[in-house]
């Protein structure tokens, strides 16, 4: 089983470039919510090599009195579909109870809304395109 910890938001660098933004500047992984007051980062590890990773920060949404918002989910091409990113998730969901978080919500790749729907996230947004990574959706989980 993987080995899910706290990491610094140093560390999401790698793999949000190689799996979110391939060929783009390496400024794009770094996002303004990542040092925003309460925010935290997931590293999973195989040994020593970070194989997953996922961000979370509070931004509010309607009908909500405390969401955190998921950012940066990547999981190492050659560790995916191993329950990896469902292991982060577990982590995230236990700890995101004990802030009293109400809603995790993030803008789901339509590629990825599967593993969203898996976890009990669902959608509420109509399709939308961000430039350059493409068609999305909103989607959130109550906790
Ligand atoms: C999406 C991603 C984070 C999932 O992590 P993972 O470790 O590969 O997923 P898991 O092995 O924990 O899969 C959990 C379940 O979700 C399903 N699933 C995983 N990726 C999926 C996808 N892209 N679409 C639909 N279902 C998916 C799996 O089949 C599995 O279901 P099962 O338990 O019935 O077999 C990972 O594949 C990834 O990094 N993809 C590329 C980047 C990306 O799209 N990130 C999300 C940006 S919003």
């Amino acid at each position: 089983m993987p080995n899910t910890r706290f990491i610094e938001p140093a560390l999401t660098r790698d793999l949000r470039s190689i799996v979110l933004r391939p060929g783009r500047p390496i400024e794009e992984c770094t996002y303004p919510e990542d040092a925003a007051p309460g925010a935290f980062h997931l590293g999973s590890f195989s040994g020593d090599r970070i194989v997953g990773i996922a961000s979370f920060s509070r931004e509010h949404i309607e009908g909500t009195h405390n969401a955190y918002r998921l950012r940066g989910m990547a999981v190492d091409p050659a560790f995916q579909g191993k329950g990896i990113g469902t292991h982060i998730m577990a982590f995230a969901f236990e700890h995101l109870l004990l802030l009293g978080c109400d809603v995790l919500w993030c803008n789901a790749r339509t590629s990825a809304a599967g593993f969203y729907a898996a976890l009990g996230f669902e959608i509420f947004s109509e399709e939308f395109d961000i430039p350059g990574v493409g068609p999305h959706y909103k989607m959130k989980r109550h906790l």
